[in-house]
């Protein structure tokens, strides 16, 4: 079983949409994926509305998803971290334990189609921030798809 974490800060926005999106492309007994935040201001939460109606535009339902904090557990958990920008990413080394650990964390953008790096965090932003979020993340989850597929 491949096992991948999706990670941003508050795990309301994007990193829900990112589980949703992936989860909608994988076949479920070969690919487990969650998602966590690195801060825990929203621990026990359903998704941000405005993330769960991008989704539900797009046909992915992911208004059941609970918000929760990465932990240092997940390193040993996952197969492979994707954060969504460069600060989860510092957030996420910080608690590495290891070589091992720091090689699983992985900026999603890396598999997108842009040269974009980072996932814009769309929290105080309008619903085009959640679309160009939702685009942005679905590109790239379309190719770690692929790559999964062809292992
Ligand atoms: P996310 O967006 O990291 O994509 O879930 C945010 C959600 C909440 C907050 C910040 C970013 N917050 O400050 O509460």
């Amino acid at each position: 079983m491949t096992k991948i974490l999706m990670v941003c800060l508050g795990n309301i926005c994007r990193s829900p949409l990112a589980e949703g999106i992936l989860k909608n492309k994988v076949n479920p007994n070969t690919v487990f994926v969650d998602s966590a935040g690195t801060a825990g201001y929203h621990i026990g939460n359903a998704p941000d509305p405005r993330s769960i109606a991008v989704a539900n535009k797009y046909g992915i339902d992911i208004s059941k998803q609970v918000c929760r904090k990465f932990t240092v557990e997940d390193f040993n958990n996952f197969t492979t971290i994707f954060v969504m920008d460069n600060s989860n990413y510092n957030n996420v080394i910080a608690l590495a334990q290891s070589p091992e650990h720091k090689n699983k964390v992985k900026l999603l953008l890396n598999f997108g189609d842009t040269k974009i790096t980072e996932v814009p965090d769309p929290y105080y932003g309008g619903d085009q921030g959640f679309e160009n979020v939702y685009n942005l993340i679905d590109q790239a989850c379309t190719n770690i798809a692929k790559t999964l597929k062809n292992q």
